[in-house]
């Protein structure tokens, strides 16, 4: 008899798992950055480039878009300033080399390549200071390459 209980409580194992596999995909699969678009990494800074002028403009009730730039070894803007709830939809690239755009506290993680631009996004309803860090290894400068996001 306690067989019987052991493939039960195996059973009933298998099905919680399976609800956890589901529950990552549905909830998760929204960070999964993605390449937005190609884009010419030697005049990504250039005038007329969505890059030119690297900023975080609101585009709607409380959502604001980011033109990030990851460069050796700084981010631009290297200070992002939204309110408390706002969304922000993130598209980073970089004119140099591979970087990282990981916002510390955050799933945000994306992968930054020269020529493609990566667009995440996330809403910040915790109010705080979130660092951005580059989790690729680019260069001497690498581990200061810092950014700040500040929700307010
Ligand atoms: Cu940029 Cu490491």
């Amino acid at each position: 008899r306690y067989e019987r209980s052991w493939l039960l409580f195996a059973l009933v194992m298998i099905v919680v798992f399976l609800i956890f596999i589901g529950y990552t995909l549905t909830g998760f699969a929204f960070y999964v950055p993605s390449a937005a678009e190609r884009i010419d990494p030697t005049t990504v800074r250039n005038e007329g480039s969505l890059f030119a002028n690297p900023r975080v403009e609101k585009t709607g009730d409380n959502v604001y878009t980011a033109y990030v730039l990851a460069q050796a070894f700084t981010f631009l803007p290297g200070e992002i300033r939204v309110p408390k709830g706002a969304k922000v939809v993130f598209y980073v690239t970089s004119p140099d080399v591979q970087h990282g755009f990981h916002i510390r506290g955050t799933n945000v993680n994306v992968q930054v390549i020269p020529g493609e631009v990566g667009k995440v996004e996330h809403t910040f309803d915790e109010p705080g200071e979130y660092l951005v860090i580059c989790n690729e290894y680019c260069g001497l400068g690498h581990q200061d390459m810092i950014g700040k996001i500040i929700v307010e």
